[in-house]
């Protein structure tokens, strides 16, 4: 078989030859009620009309729910854990951002889609209700990664100050409460988890969860070869767990996203591989804010059986 996503184009020049004003801070605009960066909602009918093809496999995440880790994983799996081929391209030319869309020269994530050869890797951040529909009558393969709500905020909070395509975050005072309100893009981490989780016996769709993943991530890995039908050895999975660690990933030019331009993502004083750890967000959240945060949480998870881990 072809080594998924190896068809996908290299975007990476065009990334650079883009002017630094360019990229700078797009404001929301709500699609179906949630908000998503305005070039994003600029191409929603593109974007919604997308075909999906049975054997692309999707990856989706509320963002910094562990995106680029589960990527990595999945990518080491489907190529047997030979590490030289995952380190063909940066992570996200081996992954197709289905919505992203950037002026050009930079082809949107589409237009990237489009040209690559099957099978395609993709991954997306949006919610269960806007993925377009073609992916389940495709019957498409869907991994959902979800990462507790605390330190998603932290870790989102950071991301944003780097990420200039992004929204100020404001102060960390402000975010909570926008955090809280859903009011950033991709919108309410609430509706997302919650909307996947539902959703997440009506498809061929895998939940898990980051925290997992940090208490024994080849237990986790062993799931998602069992999702993809493959059947490693044990030593292929340690082979895996070490490529993947943070340490490795932080250090690796293929997934640490240093060949993105700074004008795009400034990494001189946050690093976008920044801690990677369960409970971060015991350094951030005072107690007040911690107790806002608690009972606003207490009232839109009320009833659902989705529960998460703040420490393991
Ligand atoms: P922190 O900001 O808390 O460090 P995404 O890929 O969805 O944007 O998520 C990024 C978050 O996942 C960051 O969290 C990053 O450090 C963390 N991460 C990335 N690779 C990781 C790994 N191998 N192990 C643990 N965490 C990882």
């Amino acid at each position: 078989m072809e080594t998924p996503g190896a068809g996908s184009p290299d975007f990476s020049e065009s990334l650079q030859q883009v002017p630094e004003a360019t990229f700078y801070r797009f404001p929301l605009v709500p699609v179906h009620g949630v908000p998503l960066m305005k070039p994003i909602a600029t191409s929603w009918e593109r974007i919604e009309k997308f075909q999906a093809r049975p054997d692309d496999l999707l990856i989706a995440t509320y963002p910094k729910a562990g995106t680029t880790w589960m990527q990595e994983i999945v990518d080491c799996i489907m190529n047997e854990g030979d590490v030289e081929k995952t380190g063909r391209a940066p992570i996200h030319v081996r992954f197709s951002f289905l919505e992203i869309c950037f002026p050009p020269p930079v082809p949107s994530g589409i237009d990237v889609l489009e040209a690559t050869a099957s099978p395609r890797l993709v991954r997306t951040h949006l919610p269960y209700e806007l993925v377009p529909e073609s992916f389940w009558q495709q019957k498409c393969k869907v991994i959902y990664v979800a990462r507790n709500a605390k330190d998603s905020a932290v870790s989102y909070y950071h991301f944003e100050q780097i990420n200039k395509t992004h929204p100020d975050p404001g102060t960390w005072d402000e975010y909570v409460v926008k955090f809280l309100k859903g009011e950033m893009a991709w919108g309410s981490w609430f509706s997302h988890v919650l909307g996947w989780w539902n959703a997440r016996d009506k498809h061929d769709i895998l939940y898990l969860f980051y925290e997992d993943m940090k208490e024994d991530p080849k237990r986790e890995i062993r799931k998602v070869m069992k999702f993809l039908g493959k059947d490693l050895s044990e030593d292929v999975v340690e082979k895996i767990h070490q490529h993947t660690s943070f340490t490795a990933m932080k250090e690796n030019p293929m997934t640490n996203y240093s060949s993105v331009p700074s004008s795009l993502l400034d990494q001189s004083e946050v690093s976008f591989m920044r801690k990677g750890e369960v409970g971060d967000w015991m350094n951030h959240f005072t107690e007040s804010q911690n107790k806002i945060f608690d009972e606003e949480y207490r009232k839109r998870m009320e009833g659902s059986t989705l529960t998460f881990r703040c420490k393991i």
